[in-house]
């Protein structure tokens, strides 16, 4: 079942009924001011620092689902409606909303009144801009009450939901223009120098900032006095909870519309400056802010300049094929999560509450791959920044913090997979961009200036972590966990309440992992080119002989007889093997040593992936492990804590999925791979959407697995490394084209059933046009015929063209 469309001449997703399983969602803004807005105008905004700098409330887990938001009530002839539907939920006569690309439109219907509210974070401003137009329809005048309303968090998010003592005495309000403009100045007084404003561009009737006289004393959100009244109270917030609300008398004559602009920004002033004169803060930057949104017009240019922004950005990779899904994963929706991941990391949507985690250290390197080719001055600056949390001995903090880039010490350090990713980050970068002048940037250990070296000496003492770090098998010791977070051999934890990622109760040196094998077999000759490129012959040829020898390792003990096993733990038990009674086999290995290249020749690698598709393939997508945990396993710590078949205990989790896909195109098989990536696209999963319940335009990180109780269900959208990786399955693997080191590859391998696409591919100032005619035929092995203008190629690498040009490639496979 549907709950709306896409239009993609539009690049929207249309949601035509408020009645949706989940609220659906979108993001607004791109650098410094994001929102996220649900289908019902739901959500909030936060200036950089969702936790921090907080500017709206909002009530995660809350009864109703999806409580706070920017509602605009109306009242008309005595009944009160919302064009969002929420929050009184009256029944609306049309309901459409249209996220599109960083904005949102809502348009409710409602007896002969259309009210439209479009909401956008213009590019380069601290504020959200409401435009609500609202149009009589009818052959007869109407005159209607329209309250806008918003509720303010106390900034720091954590702190508002928890410390009520000293929350309920300190909110404070300003008020100018009769109420036009409504400012929250909470903390002001002290030592915040920020403050936000809630202002419209026509005389108000009246206004409201206070909560309780807004809603009345026990009111449901489905009830506010106010509207109901029809009349604003002018209300005057003293500490309890401090709200905006604008009181709009509105006349319209038969067919006649009106529109109104609001805008609910954000201003920093310098401390010498703060106040006009005592009590009374400087708006100066308010003013300037709102002068420049108090228009239609100045609206639609925010608009034109946002639609600009995004296709300059998606004409960096596009398709046109005769799949219809294919063609809108590829040329919006993937690239937009990615860019939405790239800002957001795993801070703030509706599962991640912006409040818990900083950027992760593996996070960050992998959302990396699915925006290098979108912004790669940010994906370097990004890199540096990684790099800087890295400790002198090659591990990492696990998390930074996004506003002071500082390693997180709560979380700390030793999750033994981390430092490999910066090598996969910075190759992907190089790989895109050609900047091998980044390896000579000057990056600190752990932010300590001091300590600063080449951005190279700290791929290396990433690579040799690993080599420093073996275990009894020679595998890589797995620390606190890899990838995969849950699986935590040296935990032991029989306490409830301690974190299973940052207890160690057992300091043993034995428990290792196979996929860090295979991810250091992975990256190796990536690092060993990077080596060679300096000029270090020498650790080129060490860094290609240890993963020889790592291969023959992970052949020899990390090999189960039919898949590779997942690991060995803390007494040296094999963890993913048909020896165990449960969990036998885990994805994890087999997307990585396939991908790695281990056992390609031997054959290993094929049963791998046949043993994936017999026992981890379900309807919808691939399990990462079976049969799940069914009881709590101390030494395997928060995996076996997951009732079965949800998240990393046999859940689909979607940011792995592609790891066997991309294995299958090593081995080359496309026809499956592209069947398994149509599993877990969210596209193709529109018509089950009653089924999935989440958003069908974003990927979400898991999907119940076949031993859950709602199998195919989705949870945690858009915050997930599954964003990235897809697009790389898909766009440098299926349809096969990805930049390399010394030129761009074009190797399609996606079966047969799209016959024909072309791949429009900006890469390093150049354009390459790829016209492919897919028979699907072709392996790995068998590369395409090329013919890159006019003239035949052999090997599947066209060299980089110059800056500026254009260069038509035909494709057969
Ligand atoms: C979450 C984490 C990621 C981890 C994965 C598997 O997605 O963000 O770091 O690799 O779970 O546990
Ligand atoms: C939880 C989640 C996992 C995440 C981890 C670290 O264990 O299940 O996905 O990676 O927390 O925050």
């Amino acid at each position: 079942m549907r709950f709306g469309y896409f239009d993609d001449k539009s690049r929207e997703y249309v949601i035509t009924t408020p009645k949706t399983p989940y609220p659906w969602i979108n993001y607004l803004g791109s650098e410094n001011f994001f929102a996220l807005v649900s289908h019902r105008a739901g959500g909030y905004c936060f200036y950089r620092d969702a936790r921090l700098r907080r500017l709206m409330r909002y009530r995660y887990n809350n009864v109703p689902t999806d409580v706070g938001g920017r509602y605009f009530y109306i009242n008309d002839g005595g009944e009160v409606w919302n064009p969002s539907y929420a929050p009184t939920n009256t029944a609306l006569d049309a309901f459409e909303c249209r996220h599109g690309l960083g904005y949102t439109r809502i348009t409710g219907e409602r007896k002969g009144v259309r009210a439209s509210l479009l909401m956008l974070v213009p590019t380069g401003h601290t504020a959200e801009i409401h435009q609500l137009t609202i149009k009589n329809t009818t052959s007869a005048a109407k005159s209607l009450k329209v309250f806008s309303f918003i509720e303010w968090c106390l900034w720091n998010a954590y702190d508002d939901m928890t410390n009520y003592q000293r929350n309920f005495s300190t909110g404070e309000v300003e008020i100018e223009r009769n109420g036009a403009t409504l400012y929250h100045k909470t903390e002001y007084r002290e030592r915040r120098d920020h403050y936000a404003f809630y202002n419209v561009n026509a005389d108000v009737a009246g206004y409201d900032t206070d909560r309780e006289t807004f809603l009345g004393l026990y009111n449901e959100w489905s009830e506010p006095q106010v509207p109901a009244k029809g009349e604003s109270s002018n209300s005057v917030a003293s500490g309890w909870q401090p709200v905006a609300s604008h009181g709009l008398d509105v006349q319209l004559a038969a067919g006649e519309e009106k529109t109104f602009v609001f805008t609910l920004g954000y201003v920093e002033v310098p401390r010498e400056e703060k106040w006009e004169k005592p009590g009374v803060i400087n708006k100066k930057k308010a003013h300037e802010l709102i002068a420049k949104f108090s228009k239609p017009e100045q609206v639609d240019a925010a608009m034109k300049s946002l639609a600009d922004h995004w296709s300059k950005l998606l004409s960096n990779y596009s398709i046109e094929s005769p799949d219809d899904k294919l063609n809108r994963t590829v040329n919006i929706w993937n690239p937009y999560q990615c860019m939405v991941t790239f800002n957001m990391s795993r801070s703030a949507s509706y599962f991640e509450t912006g409040i818990g985690r900083g950027m992760g250290f593996r996070d960050s390197n992998q959302d990396l791959l699915g925006f290098v080719h979108l912004v790669p001055e940010r994906a370097r600056e990004r890199i540096i920044d990684i790099a800087s949390t890295q400790f002198p001995d090659g591990s990492a903090y696990h998390q930074y913090q996004p506003l002071t880039k500082r390693g997180n010490n709560d979380v700390g350090s030793g999750f033994n997979d981390d430092p490999l990713w910066l090598i996969f980050g910075v190759a992907a970068y190089i790989r895109e961009t050609g900047d091998y002048k980044i390896l000579d940037e000057q990056v600190p250990f752990d932010n300590d200036p001091k300590t600063a070296v080449p951005l190279f000496e700290h791929l290396k003492r990433s690579f040799h972590h690993v080599l420093n770090n073996l275990g009894p098998h020679g595998l890589p010791l797995i620390g606190r966990a890899d990838w995969n977070d849950c699986l935590n051999l040296n935990c032991f934890s029989e306490t409830p309440d301690e974190s299973f990622q940052t207890t160690g109760n057992r300091t043993g040196r034995t428990a290792e992992s196979v996929f860090i094998a295979g991810m250091f077999v992975g990256v190796a000759p990536d690092y060993a080119y990077l080596a060679d490129k300096r000029g270090e012959a020498g650790e080129a040829k060490a860094a290609r002989a240890e993963a020889a020898k790592m291969t023959d390792v992970v052949l020899k003990h990390g090999w189960d007889g039919e898949w590779f096993l997942r690991a060995y733990d803390f007494f040296g038990n094999k963890v993913g093997s048909k020896d165990n009674k449960e969990s036998q086999i885990f994805i994890e290995p087999q997307g990585f040593c396939v991908m790695a290249g281990i056992g390609v020749e031997g054959g290993q690698a094929k049963k791998a992936l046949d043993s994936v598709k017999e026992r981890l393939d379900t309807k919808y997508g691939i399990v990462l492990n079976n049969p799940p945990y069914s009881e709590y396993h101390v030494e395997l710590g928060e995996i076996s804590s997951y009732p079965p078949g949800y998240k990393e205990n046999a859940g689909i989790f979607c940011h792995n999925n592609p790891w066997v896909i991309i294995a299958e195109t090593v081995i080359g098989r496309g026809d499956r791979a592209f069947e398994y990536w149509k599993k877990i696209a969210p596209a193709y999963l529109e018509e089950q959407s009653e089924i999935h319940r989440l958003e069908p335009y974003v990927y979400a990180q898991m999907i119940a697995g076949k031993d859950a109780v709602r199998h195919g269900e989705a949870k945690n959208s858009w915050l997930t490394g599954t964003a990235a990786w897809n697009f790389v399955a898909i766009s440098h693997y299926l349809l096969g084209v990805r930049p390399d080191f010394d030129g761009l590859r074009i190797h399609p391998c996606m079966g047969g059933e799209v016959s024909k696409f072309t791949v429009t591919r900006k890469c390093r100032g150049a354009e390459y046009r790829i016209h492919v005619k897919n028979s699907g035929q072709s392996g790995s092995s068998g590369a395409p015929k090329l013919i890159v203008d006019g003239v035949p190629v052999a090997g599947d690498i066209i060299p980089y063209a110059k800056p500026g040009s254009t260069v038509i490639v035909e494709c057969e496979v």
